[in-house]
């Protein structure tokens, strides 16, 4: 993997014809340094006081225990104490304690509290209590983290700060999927934004490639223009069930050449890739899909945006692509039961009623977050979801590593959305390399220019296959099998007769082929 490149300036133009190798871009350059908040200890010594007191009040007496400081709640352990019942002695049951958030919430004069009884791997029941100020968690203080330094995979992410303020990273590649729902300005976008800027200091375009989907237009099309991008960012709902069709198709033709090489995983391919031709046949690069608004898609085509949803999700993870789904809805019609199934990897953030809790996180909680960025993270195979405050990342932030990376174009100026022009528009002066998924899209509309010359070689041959109209006529198996499917319809060829490819049905003029004897 390239290094930083600090030496050799990141945003010079000086080469101007000449497009640079690519280089990742120091981190220091691009995310700014978070600031300490301070706090003051008596404040929480004084709040256990109140939780002690309400509860013993309340005939619920507890010992605090344990306090841990996050950045936007402090969580106060406590044990249960015993009580004195017609001369036995017994513990206050945990179920009495979480029933009396609401009482210590008006005594703690806070906006809600949540109960997590019992904080598992703890003897204790955490009682969350929002910070009279919150700190802001700055990307750089997590992607700095040894937590995030621990990960070694090219997708690992920063996700927040948990209820102590330890930084929680996490690796995209072993969910293999990621669900984030929660209500409008909750930090979904804020969200996302932070994994993409992590995925981009950590992976040039030949490691990873992007697709976006933003119907809501505001959200991801900053990112137009950089040379990770298969296509600008779709901001079009129609387009999208085409664009996650060739998703599919990319997914088909990667299985194809994985199983042409014997390989398991686009890892495997890529290392044996690498050993045998000496790293010059070009690797597979990760693909991640980010779709910043589901229901959007949900609404106008339910049927294809799930079948092809459940399909990627559950088949792509060996070859290397990976879903990134955010939604405001978190209803059944939109996060469906069998969306859900495929995503066990999910984010909550704050959400309105206790329905759409259960709905993403199969369990309430989510309804007693605060908003911005505070969240519940449900990992795949945790057995419970841990709260924690997101990594914030800033427009500047974001603006910075996006023209670092179009930097690498030489004649690309600014994409239109920051030069102001029109934000779905395909960013002029890229070259198409870096568009094969729309020269993809259009071919499939259009009629291939190919076809004809397929047909006339197919008659010639005596046969179809895809693998043959691959080899003679240069083209991608995407392609090809479309071309085989467009020779079915026009009824020149029929059914696949085995390993010799398809039969021809229509010779047209040319004469059949001479049986060889
Ligand atoms: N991790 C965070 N730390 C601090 N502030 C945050 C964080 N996440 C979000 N916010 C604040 O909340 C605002 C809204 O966040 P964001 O745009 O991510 O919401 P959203 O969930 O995408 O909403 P919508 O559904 O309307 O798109 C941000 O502009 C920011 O001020
Ligand atoms: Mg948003």
């Amino acid at each position: 993997m390239p290094g930083s490149n600090a030496s050799t300036s990141p945003f010079g133009t000086s080469n101007i014809n000449q497009p640079r190798p690519w280089a990742l871009p120091a981190i220091d350059q691009i995310l700014e340094k978070g600031k300490t908040t301070f706090f003051d200890d008596d404040v929480d010594r004084q709040r256990a006081r109140v939780i002690e007191d309400t509860l013993k009040m309340l005939g619920a007496p507890v010992k605090v225990v344990e306090i841990n400081r996050g950045p936007t709640i402090t969580q106060f352990g406590v044990e249960p104490d015993f009580i004195e019942t017609r001369g036995s002695r017994t513990r206050v049951r945990v179920a009495k304690i979480a029933s009396l958030v609401d009482d210590l919430a008006l005594a703690l004069s806070a906006r809600t509290i949540r109960v997590e009884a019992p904080v598992p791997g703890k003897g204790y029941i955490g009682i969350e209590v929002p910070n009279e100020q919150i700190a802001l968690v700055t990307l750089r203080d997590v992607v700095e983290s040894d937590a995030f330094r621990r990960l070694k995979s090219p997708l690992r992410f920063a996700l927040g700060q948990d209820v102590a303020g330890n930084a929680v990273a996490a690796d995209l590649s072993a969910m293999p999927h990621l669900l984030i729902a929660g209500q409008t300005g909750s930090g979904k976008s804020v969200c996302v934004n932070s994994l993409i800027c992590c995925l981009l200091l950590h992976n040039t375009p030949d490691d990873l490639r992007l697709i976006m989907v933003d119907p809501k237009r505001v959200e991801l099309t900053n990112y137009n223009g950089i040379p990770h991008l298969l296509a600008p960012v779709v901001v079009e709902t129609e387009k999208v069930v085409g664009v996650l069709q060739w998703v599919l198709r990319e997914m088909d033709m990667r299985y194809h050449k994985l199983a042409q090489v014997g390989a398991r995983n686009i890892v495997e391919y890529n290392a044996r890739l690498d050993a045998t031709t000496d790293g010059k046949e070009k690797k597979l690069p990760k693909l991640v899909v980010f779709i910043d608004e589901l229901a959007d898609l949900m609404m106008l085509a339910p049927d294809e945006t799930q079948g092809a949803i459940t399909r990627l999700a559950q088949l792509s993870r060996a070859t290397g692509i990976h879903l990134v789904i955010a939604t405001q809805r978190p209803s059944v019609e939109v996060v469906t039961g069998i969306i859900k199934a495929n995503f066990p990897a999910r984010i909550a953030f704050a959400v309105a009623s206790n329905t759409d809790s259960r709905v993403i996180l199969d369990q309430p909680g989510a309804e007693r977050l605060l908003g911005r960025g505070d969240m519940l993270f449900q990992a795949p195979d945790a057995p419970a979801s841990i709260r924690l405050q997101g990594t914030y990342v800033s427009d500047n932030e974001i603006l910075t590593l996006v023209s670092y990376w179009q930097s690498f174009f030489p004649s690309t100026s600014l994409a239109p959305s920051m030069a102001g022009g029109i934000p779905d528009a395909i960013p002029s002066g890229i070259p198409l390399t870096q568009m094969p998924l729309w020269e993809d899209m259009q071919a499939q509309e259009d009629k291939d220019p190919l076809l004809e010359e397929a047909i006339d070689l197919s008659r010639r041959q005596g046969r179809a296959s895809v693998s043959m109209l691959q080899r003679r006529l240069r083209i991608g198996y995407t392609r090809s099998s479309r071309l085989v499917e467009a020779m079915q319809e026009k009824g020149v060829i029929g059914k696949e007769t085995g390993p010799l490819g398809y039969e021809i049905l229509d010779y047209g003029q040319a004469a059949p082929p001479v049986e060889e004897s």
